[in-house]
């Protein structure tokens, strides 16, 4: 049998907390295992934007978000902030690829210089050391020249940027229309199979 697959979703203080929820929903009915990461400015992010009440510590919060989400036992392994020995903190252990959903602006400074302050940082730049798969998903309004410039070269360095933008030729109906567009397009990126949007043209 195949190995399962494994992404690291790390969420970070950017409005949109509800694209990183349903990722993570997608991520678990896909059967993949997901090391989740959360910044402190993210938790206070989900409990303004969201009904959810997140336990702030990784034992705690991961035994939550596998009942919540009715996943599978270790399916959701979360770390702490400083965790430096997790897998995600080394090429050897970390996952092949990791979306920042949503990306604050401030996270993506941090790992267009390498900063590795914290382990959000520090995955994003083992990824990029790795040469693996990086989906940025930055959320602004608008965009300083400081944010453009940090983007061009977190593309340059192969992450892909995918904004928090939803289209409207679907002719969405609900917030939730509008949520899964972006997250139908993650999906796609990392090649995970989704019914929530179909591709141009299909
Ligand atoms: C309710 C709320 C909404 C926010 N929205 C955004 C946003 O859309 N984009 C952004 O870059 N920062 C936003 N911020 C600010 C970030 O949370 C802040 O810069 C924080 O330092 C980011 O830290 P982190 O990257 O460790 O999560 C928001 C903060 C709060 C409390």
């Amino acid at each position: 049998m195949a190995e399962p697959r494994r992404v690291t979703l790390a969420v970070t203080g950017a409005s949109g907390a509800q694209y990183a929820l349903r990722l993570l929903e997608c991520l678990v009915r896909a059967d993949v295992e997901v090391f989740f990461l959360i910044s402190q400015a993210a938790q206070l992010v989900v409990a303004t934007e969201t009904e959810l009440q997140l336990p702030p510590k990784p034992q705690a919060l991961a035994a939550f978000l596998t009942e919540h989400y009715q996943a599978r036992a270790g399916q959701i392994r979360v770390f702490g902030k400083q965790d430096w020995m997790s897998p995600v903190a080394s090429g050897s252990g970390a996952p092949s690829a990791m979306v920042v959903c949503p990306c604050s602006t401030g996270t993506l400074s941090a790992i267009a210089c390498g900063a590795s302050n914290n382990l959000i940082e520090r995955a994003a730049d083992v990824a990029l050391k790795e040469r693996r798969q990086l989906i940025l998903v930055p959320r602004e309004s608008p965009y300083s020249t400081i944010h453009l410039e940090n983007m061009l070269r977190l593309s340059q360095m192969g992450a892909v940027i995918l904004p928090a933008s939803p289209g409207f030729y679907h002719q969405p109906q609900s917030i939730d229309d509008l949520v899964d567009f972006v997250v139908a397009r993650i999906l796609n990126q990392l090649g995970i199979e989704q019914d929530l949007l179909k591709r141009w043209g299909e």
